[in-house]
């Protein structure tokens, strides 16, 4: 069974092939570069280049997997959460073909990709953990079985992603931050400022990250003259405060997940924010102390793309989850409603 997928909820227009053996038939994921300029992802520009993008990467991964479109048992589209624009680009094209061809059509919640992601790359068993940090959520979430979570705990405020991209806009280094602050810290000294590391200790479950954004923003303004390594120390220390945080945290959610689900025995780190490769190392130290498997998918597959809306697909089509055309996107779409 083969189902193509369409993801074009942020500001990548991505189509995938995937096939129920996992084998990625075809990936090809354009990342619009029109929004380095503003700092951030401008949704009406967004929605315009999937528009112009979108039919030329539908041909080009029906090439890369050398199949025709008639050889697809289903489509599946990401339906939301997400900049709405681009997510009714991308869900009208999914239902257009699925339409003329007479193939199911299967909504994809974009959280679900990121959660089950793992299942494609790894031998990864229900239920299990998960830490879903990307550009738009911070959520720890109990993933017992398919279209079975439970939202652990969230941010109150901005998510990791977004704080990495601010600490990298308040210095003028460019978008997406997270890449760039990771390699910017690993030159820097990660103890030379003293951020706060807030919600560390709380028995809840949930994140906090815009206090230690301001305090980001102070120290960068106490500078008359910032220089590049003051700048690699402010990144450094910046990441360091964000892994001891993620890590409390995830401690918390382990321990609240023993006493409330069924046994779980893997820890899945999602999203964009996934590929730092210091804050994997440091949760790598928490999973070992708690006897939990780490799962962190390839980076190709923790940041957007169309192979694990794809994924989700074949897992709902196998269990009989489809959609009607008449399925309307939203912008708005907790994980634990799907
Ligand atoms: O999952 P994703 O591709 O898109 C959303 O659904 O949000 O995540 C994008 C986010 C951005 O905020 C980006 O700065 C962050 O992931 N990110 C990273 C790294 N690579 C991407 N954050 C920290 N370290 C990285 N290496
Ligand atoms: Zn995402």
């Amino acid at each position: 069974m083969k189902i193509m997928a369409i993801e074009s909820s942020c500001d990548e227009t991505a189509v995938a092939i995937v096939d129920d053996q996992r084998n990625i038939l075809a990936h090809i994921i354009l990342s619009q570069l029109d929004h380095a300029a503003y700092g951030g992802v401008v949704p009406e520009i967004a929605a315009r280049q999937h528009l112009l993008a979108i039919e030329e990467i539908v041909t080009e991964c029906l090439d890369q997997a050398a199949i025709r479109l008639q050889d697809i048992d289903a489509i599946a589209a990401t339906a939301g959460p997400g900049l709405i624009g681009g997510v009714i680009v991308g869900v009208m094209v999914a239902k257009a073909i699925a339409s003329a061809l007479r193939k199911p059509f299967i909504a994809v919640n974009h959280l679900e990709g990121h959660a089950l992601t793992c299942r494609l790359s790894d031998d990864v068993n229900y239920p299990y953990l998960l830490l879903l940090v990307s550009g738009g959520h911070c959520q720890t979430i109990f993933v017992n079985k398919l279209a079975d979570y439970n939202i652990i705990g969230s941010t109150i405020d901005d998510s990791v992603g977004e704080a990495f991209d601010k600490v990298s806009k308040m210095m003028g280094l460019g978008y997406p931050g997270g890449p760039i602050v990771e390699k910017m810290a690993s030159s820097g000294d990660k103890y030379r400022f003293n951020f706060p590391k807030s919600m560390v200790g709380k028995d809840h479950c949930n994140f906090s990250f815009s206090g230690l954004k301001t305090a980001v923003k102070r120290t960068i303004e106490s500078f008359d003259a910032i220089t590049y390594q003051d700048m690699c120390d402010i990144c450094a220390s910046f990441q360091h405060v964000v892994s001891i945080i993620l890590n409390d945290r995830v401690q918390t959610a382990i321990s609240y997940a023993r006493k409330t689900f069924p046994d779980f025995y893997s820890l899945v780190v999602s999203g964009g924010v996934a590929a730092n490769s210091y804050l994997k190392s440091e949760l790598a130290i928490i999973s070992e102390a708690n006897s939990i498997r780490l799962v962190t998918p390839p980076i190709k597959l923790c940041t957007d793309n169309a192979a694990m809306i794809a994924w989700v697909a074949i897992e709902r089509y196998r269990a009989g989850l489809i959609d009607t055309v008449n399925f309307e996107p939203k912008a708005r779409w907790p994980i634990s409603d799907c």
